[in-house]
């Protein structure tokens, strides 16, 4: 009897909706269409160094399209080649690549499905280096993944951003204040962008464009001149005032990418509240754009690329990622995706429409 294939999904990165929709595809049609045997990897690659791993049965990936997170678990720390081991407080950082790759060895896999942002597909990337057939799935909610126009997870969070930026909205009319939503982003302005656009917010101020507090003072001054008596600064985690530097929120000395961003939204608050007198309030938005079911777009998006990923690994296409281009699935090596982060272009048709009905880009 012929041996029946096996593969191994893994979710690294942080969680955003879409992620069991896109393993629910990829077992989904591994099981159904090409009776393969589907291993799901625990937390990351912890799960991997440490063995940690249990099959996924039909049953497993059934009625998970709508739920947000991950049913597999993931790490935002865990990497093979610099692995982080506790020593009393300190944290030492180890190469247990060999570990890791003989415990995949061992699994006897023909491919091992690696879904994440850049840093999961970064390691995917030396995996596939050192031997390992892997193919990866863009996931983030930053869209901020080369290779790729879009990530699921993505419009997920522009949503929730933007019914946030909407519920703020009323508020900020009945006050007559200035409010401020902070979003996540990381180092890329998309969410912001997309939210602050969808939300018809005033002011959105993204990494890529650092701020002049003074304009922004301005844009609210001017408005209120005209009788608009509130603004919304719409503002990404990473943005920066120009010959400023970004606000970190905490340092996570157990990643290889230790900084988590946040609280630039107070910092600008307190500013702007003392330039122009007026009433300021920040909201935080945070970890709440990672939560909860995926829209409709990331359920679909997540749906194609996962069964894709399956014909990919029928074709042996090891050592890429299914992204989407121009409306279209398409695939781009993993060399390709792991070159770093994808950020908004300055002349990004978005912004170059908001500037056009008067949004201000704090420049
Ligand atoms: O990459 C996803 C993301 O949510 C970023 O937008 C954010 O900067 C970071 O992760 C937050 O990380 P953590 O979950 O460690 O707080």
């Amino acid at each position: 009897m012929k041996k029946k294939k096996r593969i191994a999904i893994l979710t690294g990165g942080g969680d955003c909706p879409g992620i069991n929709a896109v393993i629910r595809a990829v077992a989904k049609k591994a099981i159904n269409e090409k009776n393969m045997e589907v291993i799901g990897i625990e937390d990351g690659y912890h799960g991997i160094v440490n063995n940690r791993h249990r099959k996924l049965e039909y049953d497993d990936v059934s009625g998970i399209l709508t739920l947000g997170g991950t049913i597999l678990g993931t790490s935002k720390t865990a990497n093979p080649y610099h692995y982080a081991v506790k020593k009393g407080d300190q944290f030492k950082f180890q190469d247990v690549s060999k570990i890791a790759i003989q415990n995949i060895i061992n699994l006897d896999l023909t491919c091992l499905v690696c879904i994440g942002g850049d840093g999961t597909l970064e390691i995917a990337y030396r995996l596939f280096k050192d031997g390992i057939p892997v193919i990866g799935l863009p996931k983030t909610i930053d869209n901020d993944l080369r290779g790729t126009d879009i990530t699921f997870g993505f419009d997920s969070a522009v949503s929730i951003a933007t019914e946030g930026i909407d519920r703020i909205h009323t508020t900020a009319e009945s006050h007559h204040r200035i409010m401020i939503v902070e979003v996540m982003g990381h180092r890329a302005g998309w969410i912001a962008l997309y939210s602050g656009v969808a939300g018809g917010g005033d002011i959105i101020l993204i990494p890529e464009i650092p701020y002049d507090i003074n304009i922004i003072a301005e844009k609210v001054k001017e408005r209120n001149k005209k009788g608009k008596r509130f603004s919304i600064v719409v503002i990404a985690e990473g943005a920066k005032p120009k010959g400023g530097d970004i606000v970190i929120q905490r340092i996570v000395k157990e990643s290889s990418d230790p900084i988590r961003l946040g609280g630039i939204g107070f910092v600008l608050g307190e500013q702007i509240e003392k330039i122009t007198g007026i009433e300021t309030r920040t909201v935080v938005m945070g970890h709440l754009l990672r939560g909860g079911p995926p829209t409709p777009f990331d359920r679909i998006l997540a749906t194609e690329l996962g069964a894709q990923a399956i014909d990919m690994i029928e074709n042996k296409k090891f050592g890429y990622m299914v992204g989407v281009k121009s409306n279209a699935l398409v695939t781009v090596s993993l060399k390709e995706v792991a070159k770093g982060p994808k950020v908004v272009p300055l002349n990004h048709p978005m912004i170059k429409a908001a500037r056009s009905l008067g949004t201000c880009f704090g420049d």
